[in-house]
């Protein structure tokens, strides 16, 4: 008989898990967090959008390179049109990733402990790698709205394995830009993927394989949770976040899990692990 967590996420594409980490362990990872932009790059500062293909990220090498390293990626409303920064720094950047997992000692800790490798367990992970790893700010006033997507369609594996861990840092609310999930959607198949381009000679380095689907925005669940909530996501759950509307931020991290034994990693996905450095692997089932 199948657990319940794995009962929910096949019933629904996601589950919540309350009080996932302890709220000195939220604290720490806040913190953690919240001294990222002092390492960001004061030039050159790169701006990441999910919402158009042939943006400057698909082009740019900094994005596609960021696989095994920690880049730093800032809001569009935080760039002046010289790169000059528009807010304070402490709230300009969109995300750091996406490999927090490896070198940050705090984000390796959590992504690599005891509680994560027990979740995969019961999920009936049989040798799992962490892919990937991000740390999203949903600042106030900058923090843009992430599209309707699937997980998978940046992270494919065939079979389907990937699951998304997704840890706020501070309670995600409607106000502030919540996930919101069309139950049942993970059931739909793979809608479009994101991949290396095959055209050598494009100077697109990326691109998605097809348009993106309309989605009724009646469609979809609004799920506030609590910080140090862990929410799971289906790789082919359809979900999306709003614009943060509120005046505090709604930081979380988090980071994907796919399955390596019997499942095949797709060779076009825009991530690709370097030679020397194979995704980590948190177990291996006997
Ligand atoms: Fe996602």
């Amino acid at each position: 008989m199948r657990n319940l967590l794995i009962n929910q996420i096949l019933e629904d594409g996601y589950a919540v898990l309350d009080d996932f980490l302890t709220p000195e362990e939220v604290t720490e990872l806040l913190e953690a967090g919240q001294n990222l932009h002092k390492d960001a790059p004061k030039e050159e500062r790169k701006v990441f959008s999910t919402v158009n293909a042939t943006s400057t990220q698909s082009k740019d090498r900094y994005f596609l390179e960021s696989g095994d390293k920690v880049r730093y990626f800032f809001e569009e409303g935080a760039i002046g049109e010289n790169g000059e920064l528009q807010v304070d720094p402490s709230v300009a950047l969109n995300k750091v990733g996406h490999a927090l997992h490896i070198d940050h000692p705090t984000f390796s800790a959590i992504t690599c402990s005891n509680r994560v490798k027990e979740v995969c367990w019961q999920l009936g992970f049989q040798k799992p790698a962490v892919a990937q790893s991000m740390y999203i700010f949903k600042n106030p006033g900058v923090g843009g709205e992430v599209k309707s997507h699937q997980d998978a369609t940046y992270l494919y594996t065939e079979p389907t394995s990937t699951i998304g861990f997704w840890i706020p840092l501070e309670d995600a609310t409607l106000q502030n830009g919540c996930l919101h999930f069309i139950k049942g959607s993970h059931r739909s198949g793979v809608h479009r993927r994101y991949i290396r381009n095959p055209d050598e000679s494009s100077d697109e380095l990326l691109i998605y394989d097809r348009p993106a689907p309309l989605y009724p925005q009646s469609n979809f669940t609004a799920v506030p949770v609590s910080a140090g909530s862990l929410v799971l996501i289906h790789s082919q759950a359809v979900h999306r976040s709003d614009a943060n509307r509120s005046d505090r931020s709604r930081h979380a991290y988090t980071f994907h899990v796919i399955e390596t034994e019997n499942c095949e990693y797709a060779k076009d996905n825009w991530l690709q692990p370097p030679e020397d450095r194979p995704f980590p692997v948190l177990y291996e089932r006997d």
